[in-house]
């Protein structure tokens, strides 16, 4: 099978690796990936969003299957854009997708299903949303309804925090039509984590959970960034916990997309926060996560192109999915002055040795096109460096010395990724 992965993050490098394994697939392709990917797949230049140019390269090369890493594509419609035209794709179309680009939509769902989440109001009114606000108990969370790059969501600890957040959406519409709505949300408490699920629409596989660190120094310090590392599987991820979050989130959200009439095809992620009510839902994403992927993909011990086809043919119930009780630590490196303004084009060195040590899943990386030896900078976020081991202690030894033999110009990583986590 020749098949075409559409992204270029080291999520989409950690989706080719894996299907790289298969014995099903003679060829494959990333739009547009980056010089990780281009070692063990063939790069095509076309932009994740640009839909039509993505449907012509999966004809011009006779692509049999498209795999959509991130979330802008699936909200633009490229499930549908591609069915239409006849070609095969995974992922969920822009009416599921909506699960992830519309919280106000996700929020509701819930709501109709009993699917425990947070409490929540909806405005569009900046002057109602202020006087809601300043009758309430701090800390609130507001969110931008749509997509905002991971940027839409503001945990304000005070009245002044919320009205700037509710005044940067409303007013100043920094997420454009993506700011029209925004939620007030209650405020949940306790450790997060995300669940991902594979499912046809109607049956769902097995599920895998994962950790990931959001803020860009130790400590949970510095501004917010796409992720600076993970790991799996949770300590605390016990077969009770999966057995509860399965039959009171995953499932009735299958179903109750399905009753909506937009079944759910795809990867299920959820965010979850581990109340002391029991685990609630934070958000719902219609993707794999980043870098959540970069540490759950080494654990998947079934062909992950059998899935894929398993839920494009919807018979996913007839495959087993199995998940490696290894752990798995995911460290990210990323530019000097990421998540905030920083250069690119910088040569990196150390890429061969730290593959000695551990999975090296490139980001922002591209190859130079003068000589084609070196691999520059070409982002925020460059690599992730993933081990892989019997206990935790031993895949976090492996990640750190493998991103250890890695170095580029104002290139910073995270010392703290699973420190202390129990062993498993
Ligand atoms: P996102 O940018 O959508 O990935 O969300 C950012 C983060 O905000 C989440 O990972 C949570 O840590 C936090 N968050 C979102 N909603 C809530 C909530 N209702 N209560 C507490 N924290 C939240
Ligand atoms: N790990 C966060 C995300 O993929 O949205």
């Amino acid at each position: 099978m020749k098949v075409l992965i559409v992204g270029n993050g080291a999520r989409e490098h950690a989706i080719a690796w894996k299907i790289r394994q298969s014995p099903l697939v003679d060829e494959l392709y990333v739009a547009p990936g980056n010089a990780g990917t281009a070692a063990i797949a063939t790069n095509i230049p076309v932009s994740a969003t640009d839909i039509e140019g993505q449907a012509r390269a999966a004809r011009q090369y006779g692509v049999d299957l498209t795999v959509v890493g991130p979330e802008a594509p699936l909200a633009a419609g490229i499930v549908d854009f591609f069915e239409r035209q006849g070609l095969a794709v995974f992922g969920p179309n822009r009416d599921a997708a909506r699960i992830e680009s519309s919280k106000v939509f996700a929020k509701e769902l819930m709501a109709k299903y009993g699917i425990p989440t947070g409490k929540y109001e909806i405005f569009d009114s900046y002057t109602v949303a202020c006087s809601y606000v300043k009758s309430h108990a701090f800390p609130l969370v507001v969110k931008a309804d749509g997509l905002a790059a991971g940027k839409g969501v503001t945990v304000a600890k005070t009245e002044v925090e919320a009205v700037k957040a509710l005044h940067e959406c409303l007013v100043e519409r920094v997420f454009g039509a993506s700011g029209d709505r925004v939620l007030v949300e209650e405020c949940l408490v306790g450790p997060e984590v995300s669940v991902f699920a594979f499912t046809d629409g109607e049956s769902m596989s097995s599920m895998v959970a994962a950790c990931d660190y959001k803020r860009a120094f130790d400590g949970d310090e510095g501004p917010n960034t796409g992720g600076m590392g993970s790991y799996s599987p949770p300590p605390f991820w016990t077969d009770e916990l999966a057995q509860e979050v399965r039959e009171t989130i995953m499932e009735p959200t299958v179903r109750a997309m399905a009753l909506e009439g937009c079944p759910y095809k795809g990867v299920l992620y959820v965010g979850l926060m581990l109340t002391e009510d029991g685990p609630k839902v934070i958000e719902f994403n219609s993707r794999l996560g980043d870098p959540e992927t970069q540490v759950i993909l080494p654990r998947l011990k079934t062909d992950l192109m059998e899935i894929l086809l398993a839920v494009a043919d919807g018979t996913l119930n007839k495959t087993s999915i199995e998940w490696s009780a290894e752990a798995c630590v995911g460290v990210a490196m990323a530019s000097g002055g990421y998540p905030g303004s920083y250069a690119t084009g910088i040569p990196i060195s150390g890429l061969a040795q730290a593959e000695a040590h551990g999975l090296v899943f490139h980001a922002g990386t591209s190859q130079e096109q003068i000589d084609g030896s070196a691999t520059l900078t070409d982002g925020g976020r460059v690599l992730t460096v993933v081990g892989k081991g019997p206990s935790m202690d031993e895949a976090r030894a492996q990640a750190y010395e493998g991103i250890a033999q890695i170095s580029f110009e104002g290139g910073f990583y995270r010392r703290d990724i699973a420190a202390g986590i129990e062993n498993i």
